[in-house]
């Protein structure tokens, strides 16, 4: 939260902190899993440690119910590494951009080169019922923010790779992919608005990942979005938009697509 701080600093500190109660010098990969995913961590491998995220330098406590507040180690059967983040600081909440991509910023400096971004989402495709997994094939950042601070000019072509995104269709031929729209939240949006990020290109509307997207690829890293349909947006259904059945619809689809995602981790 200090300004004066460098994010990066405080991010290699996170990473060595890591390290030291691990006893892992090096993670390969990272995953952010969001609301229906987190079943994954148990799929993909042997966890070796767990750590409580708030231990760790520049983490929050979880704002909200169904966000575990975790790292957890993960040895894959392939001797990869991974580091599963399961404590996600959403903008939201309101404490600054730094703080929302501080753990994918742990996740590079702890070595990683793959970033796997998870969330729960609303869909503007009426064909995507809830529990629909989707692949992002690219984002619309609606939050007028950005974790890039002076004159840090990135490209972001190609941004959720196209590489992951082929991979994935080897495990799933069927996975669809969308546009997903990151807005600040945390109110869903109105039937209007949701018109407009359909007008604008967009399919999948959410609060998370793209500011983690940009953060993970200024770090260098391969990037892989999945966004789980919990319920389609306001005005594409009938019904008003319920957060209880959100986590309920993430509750229920997580067994298939948690499963899914852990296939595609075992192609990395
Ligand atoms: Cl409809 N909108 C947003 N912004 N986030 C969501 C959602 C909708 N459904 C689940 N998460």
């Amino acid at each position: 939260d200090d300004p004066s701080a460098d994010p990066f600093e405080v991010a290699a500190q996170a990473a060595a902190q890591l390290a030291e109660v691990t006893g892992v010098e090096r993670h390969d990969i990272a995953l952010t899993l969001g609301s229906g995913w987190a079943k994954a961590a148990d799929l993909i491998g042997e966890t070796t440690h767990t750590i409580a995220a708030s231990d760790i330098a520049g983490f929050s406590k979880p704002a909200l119910e169904g966000h575990v507040g975790t790292l957890r180690s993960i040895l894959l059967p392939s001797g990869k590494r991974a580091l599963v983040i399961g404590a996600r600081t959403h903008y939201y909440e309101g404490h600054g951009v730094r703080r929302v991509v501080h753990s994918v910023r742990t996740a590079a400096a702890a070595g990683a080169s793959t970033m796997i971004l998870t969330n729960g989402a609303g869909g503007i495709k009426p064909h995507w019922t809830p529990g629909t997994p989707v692949l992002i094939s690219d984002h619309l950042n609606l939050t007028g923010d950005s974790p890039l601070e002076g004159a840090t000019f990135i490209d972001l072509t190609d941004l959720y790779s196209q590489r992951l995104r082929d991979l994935a269709r080897t495990v799933d031929a069927d996975l669809d992919e969308g546009v997903y729209v990151q807005n600040r939240g945390p109110h869903y949006e109105t039937p209007a608005e949701v018109q407009m990020a359909k007008t604008l290109g967009g399919h999948i509307v959410g609060m998370s990942t793209a500011l983690e997207a940009i953060a993970a690829r200024q770090a260098g890293m391969e990037v892989l979005g999945l966004s789980l349909i919990t319920n389609l947006a306001a005005g594409i259904s009938p019904n008003p938009l319920s957060h209880q059945e959100v986590i309920e619809a993430g509750r229920d689809a997580e067994p298939v697509i948690s499963a899914l995602l852990a296939r595609i981790v075992a192609e990395l």
